[in-house]
């Protein structure tokens, strides 16, 4: 189901296998460590879109373990998921939500800003194509979608005619693309380049895909807001890598591409959209991207103070609803999202403690939160049964939600809000 993976994807720093006891003794005690250093360990954990019906096989249990890179200050988990477990069927949907729309608009106004001209465009994982049509309805033509996910390409091929290529993005999906839409005016990736195993692959089908002047854009949660905000929940399988600005330098060196420009966005708790250009492309980098790598505090000792914070967090999240409960309290979920499955199985929730969790996904209601017997109901839940509190898992949508629940809220459930700053409003 998993490979261990003891090497860093962006440097390759990293011994790919534990010493002989001969190598070992050759190197003595002072030799410098040549592997990844642990910073953060939630166990073994279930996988955390793995929403089943009751009965239904699950995919199982994997570690959940951080290792970090000395040299390049990349953190990657210590293992990969097959990644046809993970999306074959992707329970992941891309939020129609008015902050997502608001994303997208200042998104697609950064890539106009660069290009100056609408234009074709290749999404690698398109999902159900939500992004594409975004852009269609903005002026975009000669749109392409590639993604692995059987159910979600197949509504973006149906309900949303964005022709889309159901595969993992690689030098073959590269080629298809490119016969498809010709040479993009833009590629883009959200979302997707730290769930993928292969980054030289990545980069080789890029360069099957991308033309002189095709403007590449990545967007990716940032390590430093993970960081400094403690959002030890966007820990999962799936996010097989936590993206600094200098691990990305490091995996460009030696390839036809740069950074060109980074700009930072709120969504999903602080993400980033890294502007990649040819190397051959005959324009200057924007001025401000050497500023915000040198400032940039990703370091083993910042992930080690992360992980005390997060036990922290764990605690006081686990001791608040156990006394809640202890005490008759009602308390459910609010929001089904990856983020409640790290949480609930961080601090062992039940049935006990969290009645039921309610999502807006049809995809995810009547299903159970992976590792427990917590049901997903759908959102008109909170308001029928009204409980005393909802804890807020879909925490980055938390002004869109408070405002939406209202009718709940006036009657007097109350919303605990777990991350970036634990309060009870
Ligand atoms: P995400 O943070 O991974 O996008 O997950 C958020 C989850 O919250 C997702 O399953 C959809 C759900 N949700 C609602 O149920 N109601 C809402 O209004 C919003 C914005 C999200």
């Amino acid at each position: 189901m998993f490979l261990y993976h003891k090497v860093c994807r962006a440097c390759g720093f990293g011994k790919p296998d534990i010493p002989t006891l001969k190598e070992s003794l050759a190197a003595g005690p002072k030799a410098a460590s040549t592997a990844l250093i642990p910073v953060f360990d939630l166990g073994v954990q279930p996988l955390a879109n793995d929403f089943c019906k009751e009965g239904q096989e699950r995919s199982g249990y994997a570690p959940l373990k951080v290792l970090f890179c000395p040299k390049c200050t990349l953190a990657q988990l210590s293992v990969v998921v097959r990644p046809d477990i993970l999306y074959r069927h992707y329970a992941y949907i891309t939020s129609k939500s008015l902050t997502m729309q608001h994303h997208f608009q200042a998104l697609t106004d950064l890539l106009l800003s660069e290009q100056g001209h609408v234009g074709s465009v290749a999404e690698i994982g398109s999902n159900d194509g939500l992004f594409l049509k975004y852009l269609r309805n903005r002026g975009f033509g000669n749109l392409c979608g590639i993604d692995p996910a059987e159910n979600l390409s197949k509504i973006a091929h149906d309900d949303m005619q964005i022709p889309t290529i159901n595969a993992c993005f690689d030098q073959s999906s590269a080629l298809m693309a490119r016969a498809g839409v010709g040479e993009p005016d833009f590629i883009v990736a959200r979302h997707v380049f730290c769930h993928i195993d292969d980054w030289q692959g990545f980069i080789s089908a890029l360069d099957n895909l991308a033309g002189k002047q095709t403007l590449i854009a990545i967007e990716v949660p940032y390590a430093a807001d993970v960081l400094s905000n403690g959002e030890f929940d966007t820990i999962y399988h799936e996010h097989t890598s936590y993206l600094s600005l200098r691990a990305m330098e490091a995996l460009l060196k030696n390839t036809p591409f740069h950074i060109h420009r980074v700009s930072w966005f709120q969504i999903h708790g602080g993400a980033i959209v890294i502007l990649l250009r040819r190397n051959d492309w005959n324009g200057a980098a924007n001025p401000g991207t050497m500023a915000m790598i040198e400032k940039e505090k990703v370091t083993e000792d910042t992930w080690l103070d992360f992980g005390v914070k997060a036990q922290c967090e764990i605690q006081n999240l686990s001791d608040t609803i156990r006394d809640m409960a202890a005490s008759g309290k009602t308390v459910i979920g609010y929001g089904a999202s990856a983020k409640s499955t790290v949480w609930i199985n961080a601090c062992k929730f039940s049935r006990k403690e969290i009645r039921f969790i309610c999502d807006n996904t049809p995809a995810k209601q009547y299903t159970v939160t992976p590792g427990t017997d917590i049901p997903i109901t759908d959102d008109g839940a909170i308001t029928r049964e009204l409980p005393d509190y909802a804890i807020l898992f879909a925490w980055n949508y938390k002004f869109e939600i408070l405002e939406k629940e209202k009718l709940a809220r006036s009657k007097g459930t109350k919303f605990i809000v777990p991350l970036p700053k634990f309060e009870i409003v």
